[in-house]
């Protein structure tokens, strides 16, 4: 591989942090691909692995789309691949450490096909410490593109695969929203809806607001036209998408909100309708109101909660006390009737006393999770936390996350035993892989549900009885 490193467009922390008050354009992109570029992957595969969040797998959704309509067919394999690419996170370091993993393992790879072409797309390439060490220690990878390039694919694919030069681009500046990218949907009747893009809240801890930029709202008509599409397709669930969903329309001319949103998404009748992620601040009487008033918008909350303590949620940069916190969490419980909760946590913070853990594991009682996420705290270059001195031992942080995870496994299954008895709907996923008897599918409320059942296909919604239960799912029969 040649390198023009003149070319190359390397990435900026420190512009990726500013923020400015300009609108952002929407771009209604034709895509349009010139027929070299259109014929470049015929009779070749792709594999595409992707690590992280949904907004990651949403992106390869993307990704796997653009591929396509370059001619690419997809592999689940790395050894017949003609492109291998890993879609990364960035979010804690031993994501970060797996992936550097990965490509250490496909090295050999090139040895039997040296025209592989192995790239690294993502989070991770938005940070200037990942790009040196790929520079430094990894010079089998040949293609490094970031969050706000996956556009440009085709252009650096064929700069990587036709003009043989090893190619890097990553903007630090999230651009325009762009409108019609072609997209390759995974599922057959789940599907993931962006609905906006960045997050504009700094916590501490957070590398997102570097990685994916400003928050920037997709236009109401556009979300709405995807939803009715999929709709038409058959799809019955959809997830709206953003790093923190309350401040949907906030940088929008239109006067619009999530509220306003979430209504007119209820009103296509979509059967069923998720949403993710929602901060606990700013969240408003009148979101309460239309996710408590439409049936088809699911009875499941995941809400954040971070730390029990106020002190630590003030150095997190929450915005919110854990009074605070607990006020909203009862408003929500009286207000939307039967409603599952699920959190993040994250211990070890820096400086975090036992009394201040305590408080997490205090929270955690109160709200009697249905699920949690639960993290070590994870210093992350660039960010304010980074900086804090911590003199909190690892193998204290391992414990309090062991001490908390005990007691979040105690009300999961707690609240699945509340589930014995009842029969509840359950969208099916499709056939357990080991017994063709047993199907899996979720409730309304995001539970798992193991099940007896015959002649049903994916898609379906059944009722299904629950006849017992473990702690991260339930077990029934078909009604
Ligand atoms: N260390 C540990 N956990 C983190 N999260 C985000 N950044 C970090 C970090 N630096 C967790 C938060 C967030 C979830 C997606 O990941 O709990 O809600
Ligand atoms: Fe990160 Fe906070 Fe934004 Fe969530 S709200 S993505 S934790 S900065």
């Amino acid at each position: 591989m040649k390198e023009n490193k003149k070319d190359w467009i390397l990435p900026d922390l420190k512009s990726a942090q500013k923020r400015t008050k300009n609108d952002i354009p929407i771009e209604r992109l034709v895509f349009d691909l010139p027929d070299v570029v259109r014929d470049m992957g015929k009779a070749r595969k792709y594999y595409l692995r992707t690590y992280g969040c949904q907004a990651n797998e949403r992106d390869a959704e993307t990704i796997a789309g653009i591929l396509e309509a370059m001619g690419y067919t997809m592999t689940t394999s790395t050894d017949n691949a003609d492109f291998i690419l890993l879609n990364t996170c960035a979010v804690r370091k031993n994501a970060e450490d797996k992936v550097f993993g990965e490509i250490g393992n496909l090295k050999h790879l090139k040895l039997t096909n040296p025209d592989l072409i192995l790239g690294v797309c993502g989070c991770m390439p938005q940070e200037e410490e990942v790009v040196d060490t790929i520079l430094k220690t990894y010079p089998h990878v040949d293609l490094i593109f970031g969050t706000h390039n996956i556009h440009r694919l085709p252009q650096l694919l064929y700069q990587v695969s036709m003009n043989k030069e090893r190619t890097i681009e990553v903007f630090s500046k999230e651009g325009e929203v762009i409108e019609n990218l072609p997209v390759s949907r995974f599922g057959t009747h789940k599907a993931w809806v962006n609905i906006m893009y960045g997050c504009d809240k700094f916590c501490t801890y957070c590398i997102v607001p570097y990685t994916r930029g400003k928050e920037r709202s997709r236009l109401i008509e556009d979300i709405i036209s995807e939803v009715e599409e999929l709709k038409g397709r058959g799809f019955k669930e959809i997830t709206l998408l953003g790093q923190n969903v309350n401040a949907y329309g906030k940088d929008l001319k239109e006067p619009a909100n999530f509220a306003l949103l979430l209504k007119s998404v209820a009103e296509t009748k979509i059967e069923r309708i998720r949403f993710t992620t929602s901060h606990p601040w700013d969240f408003s009487d009148a979101m309460i109101d239309i996710i408590a008033s439409f049936e088809n918008i699911m009875p499941y909350i995941h809400l954040p909660v971070q730390s029990g303590n106020t002190d630590v949620l003030k150095i997190m940069g929450r915005r919110y006390s854990i009074d605070e916190y607990k006020t909203l969490f009862v408003k929500l419980k009286e207000r939307i009737s039967d409603c599952a909760f699920s959190t993040d946590i994250i211990v070890g913070f820096p400086n975090e006393t036992d009394e201040q853990f305590q408080q997490t594991l205090d929270i955690v009682d109160f709200c009697q999770f249905d699920n949690a996420f639960t993290f070590i705290y994870s210093p992350r270059e660039g960010t304010p936390a980074a900086q804090m001195v911590d003199n909190v031992p690892k193998d204290v942080k391992k414990k309090r996350l062991a001490q908390l995870n005990a007691k979040v496994a105690q009300y999961a299954l707690k609240n699945n035993k509340a589930y014995i008895g009842r029969m509840v709907e359950v969208l099916v996923d499709g056939p357990s892989k080991k017994n063709p008897e047993i199907y899996s599918g979720y409730t309304r409320t995001q539970k798992l549900v193991n099940f007896k059942a015959d002649g049903v296909v994916s898609g379906d919604l059944v009722n299904v009885r629950i006849t017992d239960c473990k702690t991260w799912f339930l077990i029934g029969e078909k009604a």
